[in-house]
């Protein structure tokens, strides 16, 4: 049986605050292959968070795209962690997991797209452990565009009339797809087209059965053991 790809969904989301560095070691210390992170870009960098606003995860106020980065690093992530850069996330992993970046907000190609130039350039990194994903395929249009050999993952919420032949269109390496739009004749037509077919978030192990079932290529999840059936305390 194929390997099903163990996607740590925000880090470890189930485990510790979402989108923090402390998520991400501990999806690490669980065993997934990859992780996943949100960014926004706000003064030319990019910061790890999902929400459009900053109540939910921080105790700060307001749209991300609104503040300064000054006030971004003043908040409080959870456990007294700051919201963290793209650029730390890379260091923390250091190639030891692969690293899903999706992009959020507007203009988050043309930054992602020189920050993975320079760790491509100057820290030996590979184009296959990264993947970069977004609800906006304009954004992974440009981002194709300026990095030709990066993978991108069209993510849906959705059954499109013609399936993955948005995904196809874009160049796309995966079709990122909701748990609660997937099938199996999406996935069939993604194999078909030569995409792998991700699916969020799968928190629970009668969801993961049903993946396995349906043949998908891997699973964001908040809680990695459940697909690395590696526990620690
Ligand atoms: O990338 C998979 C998943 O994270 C997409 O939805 O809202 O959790 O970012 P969301
Ligand atoms: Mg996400």
């Amino acid at each position: 049986m194929k390997k099903l790809l163990c996607i740590g969904h925000r880090g470890a989301a189930g485990h510790a605050p979402e989108n923090t560095l402390s998520s991400i070691e501990k999806a690490l210390a669980l065993g997934a292959d990859w992780i996943e992170s949100d960014v926004y870009a706000v003064e030319g960098k990019l910061v790890v968070i999902h929400d459009d606003r900053l109540e939910h995860t921080t105790d700060g106020s307001g749209y991300v795209l609104e503040q300064t980065l000054e006030y971004l690093r003043s908040l409080n992530a959870g456990n007294g962690e700051q919201i963290p850069f793209l650029s730390e996330v890379f260091d923390l992993v250091s190639k030891r997991a692969g690293i899903n970046i999706e992009l959020k907000g507007p203009g988050t190609a043309t930054p992602t797209a020189a920050l993975i130039r320079e760790y491509i350039r100057h820290h030996d990194w590979q184009y296959d452990q990264l993947l970069v994903s977004s609800f906006n395929h304009h954004e992974l249009h440009t981002i194709k565009q300026l990095l030709p050999d990066i993978r991108i993952g069209a993510l849906t919420a959705s059954i499109p009339l013609n399936y993955a032949a948005f995904a196809e269109d874009l160049g796309a390496y995966s079709i990122n797809v909701s748990l609660s739009f997937i099938n199996q004749e999406f996935v069939d037509d993604a194999h078909r087209r030569n995409l792998k077919v991700y699916v969020y978030t799968v928190n629970h192990p009668e969801d993961l059965l049903r993946m396995k079932s349906l043949g998908v290529d891997g699973v964001f999840t908040d809680y990695p053991e459940i697909v690395t059936g590696i526990s620690i305390d």
